[in-house]
């Protein structure tokens, strides 16, 4: 993804090493972000901090980290770094990335990017009064195959439909992290993110239907959105159905994208029943999940941006608008 450059007055970073403290030793960064950096030439995981020792102790040996923290204030004061990695539960995430951020260091942080609207303006408040780069892991803005997709669509013309599908199965399931999050604001806010991107511009104007199918909380919700660009963009989220989806079309005149990253892609054009097949491990030049998956390339585009001094996309000011368009969700039902 390119990088802009920014308008801020911080240094462009002129090491060749970034230096990376990392707070979390759980399922993300084990699974995905840890894997991601470990590959790249031109970056130190300098120290790791976690609460918890054992998932401290298996992470660091894991991938070779030698310094190791239960305060991340320690850590940070100790190791100075350039970046921070915060993916911590997204209800304590609030006061450490303020901290993070308020000392002066370059931050990524999973999503959400706070529990609602309200906290991700005041971390976007932080970010513009320190001067520093942050950025939300929406990693669906970065899947290979979506973006290769999208490139061709938009070759033939201006999208003017997206349909984003993110379901699963978790019924009679309720909110996350017992109760301290809705399902909207924490895990459907990755298609609310993707309907953002992929449509552009803002929202004009919103109607939906916030449904729950026998659990504890709302569970379904459904959107259609006008945006700026020109585009529509229909939700279709729902945690009560038959299996796990995550699902992208994008439409433009005469053309027509229909991806799945844990299956494939297809691109349609005139008529022709006979698609064109993506694969979404070649699109993205390897078969690891973090890679097909765009965790490989936000990790990457973090980064860049710390080394270039570069305006990221989904920074903590841009994923405002993915907050609000939820709230927007829940206070427009038809
Ligand atoms: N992008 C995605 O697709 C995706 C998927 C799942 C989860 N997530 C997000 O990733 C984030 C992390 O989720 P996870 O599943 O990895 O969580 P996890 O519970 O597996 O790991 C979190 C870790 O943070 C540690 N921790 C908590 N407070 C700490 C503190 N003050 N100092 C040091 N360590 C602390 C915990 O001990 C734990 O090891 C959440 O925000 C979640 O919403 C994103």
């Amino acid at each position: 993804m390119p990088v802009k450059k920014s308008t801020t007055k911080r240094a462009v970073l002129r090491k060749k090493q970034v230096r990376v403290a990392l707070i979390g030793a759980g399922a993300m960064a084990n699974g995905v972000h840890y894997p991601s950096l470990a590959e790249m030439g031109d970056v130190e995981m300098t120290a790791l901090c976690d609460l918890d020792a054992k998932k401290l102790a298996d992470t660091a040996r894991r991938f070779g980290i030698s310094r190791t923290y239960q305060d991340y204030r320690r850590m940070l004061d100790t190791e100075k770094p350039d970046a921070v990695y915060c993916l911590m539960p997204p209800h304590h995430v609030f006061d450490v990335a303020m901290d993070v951020m308020s000392r002066g260091h370059h931050l990524f942080i999973e999503k959400p990017p706070g529990l609602n609207a309200f906290q991700n303006r005041r971390m976007a408040e932080c970010v513009a009064r320190n001067k520093v780069i942050a950025v939300c892991g929406f990693q669906r803005r970065y899947v290979p195959l979506f973006t290769s997709l999208r490139n061709r669509v938009e070759k033939r013309g201006p999208i003017h439909t997206v349909v984003v599908t993110f379901v699963k199965c978790s019924y009679p399931g309720a909110s996350y992290y017992n109760g301290a999050i809705d399902i909207l604001s924490c895990d459907a806010v990755h298609a609310v993110d993707t309907l953002r991107h992929y449509c552009g511009g803002e929202v004009v104007s919103v109607a939906s239907d916030v449904r729950n199918l026998g659990a504890e909380d709302n569970n379904a919700f459904y959107a259609i959105a006008k945006f700026s660009s020109g585009a529509t963009g229909i939700l279709q989220t729902n945690w009560a159905v038959g299996r796990r989806f995550f699902k992208l079309e994008l439409h433009a005149q005469g053309i027509s994208a229909y991806a799945d990253p844990d299956d494939s892609g297809v691109l349609y054009q005139d008529g022709k029943l006979e698609g064109e097949s993506f694969d979404p491990a070649q699109c993205a030049g390897n078969d690891a999940d973090w890679h097909r998956w765009g965790f490989f390339a936000e990790n990457r585009h973090f980064i860049d941006c710390v080394k270039g001094n570069a305006k990221p996309n989904s920074s903590l000011s841009d994923t405002v608008k993915t907050m609000e368009l939820v709230d927007r969700i829940y206070h427009s039902q038809i």
